[in-house]
């Protein structure tokens, strides 16, 4: 990681211009206009620059979920996603009990390495909630695999 970091909260109304990272997590713009005004968002900034997002929106009772994450490709492996969401863990904590996170088949082991566990899966959702296929390393996404952390 680049020093000189920080992380800010960034307010709906702001987020405009982090539409090309969240555009990376989730390649339906129209998909991410419909949740990225709710709930809470994060940027991890080098030099000014946002290079990793996370967006937190509540879900059921005491549980929030994680609905967006990325870094600017070139920073990719740098601990960037790392370091944000360590921060959003802790800041979510004071508001939530557990967070959700719904995912491709392949994005399983990425968050499994947080701590994240099994929970649901929803049959069929790139399909029922997406105009156009989404692929994932040529694989086309078909269900979505729903894990969950205790916040601490
Ligand atoms: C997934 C993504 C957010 C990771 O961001 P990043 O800043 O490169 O992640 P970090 O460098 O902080 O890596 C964090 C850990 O995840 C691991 N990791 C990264 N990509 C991984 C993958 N595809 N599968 C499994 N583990 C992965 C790293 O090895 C690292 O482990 P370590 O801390 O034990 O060494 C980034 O690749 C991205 O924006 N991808 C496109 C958007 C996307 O798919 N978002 C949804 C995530 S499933």
């Amino acid at each position: 990681m680049e020093p000189g970091w920080t992380i800010r909260e960034i307010p709906p109304g702001e987020r405009e211009p982090f539409l090309p990272l969240l555009i990376l997590a989730d390649p339906d713009e129209t998909v991410v206009r419909k949740y990225w005004e709710e709930g809470s968002m994060w940027a991890l900034f080098v030099k000014g620059v946002p290079v990793c997002e996370a967006l937190v929106i509540p879900g059921e009772g005491d549980a929030c979920e994680l609905k967006n994450l990325a870094t600017r490709e070139r920073d990719w492996g740098r601990g960037y996603a790392r370091a944000l969401l360590g921060y959003v863990f802790k800041a979510c904590s004071a508001y939530w009990k557990t967070m959700y996170v719904g995912t491709s088949d392949s994005g399983r082991a990425f968050y499994s390495g947080f701590g994240f566990i099994s929970s649901h899966v929803v049959k069929n959702f790139f399909i029922d909630n997406y105009a156009e296929p989404i692929m994932e390393n040529g694989v086309r996404c078909i269900d979505m695999f729903y894990l969950r952390k205790e916040l601490d």
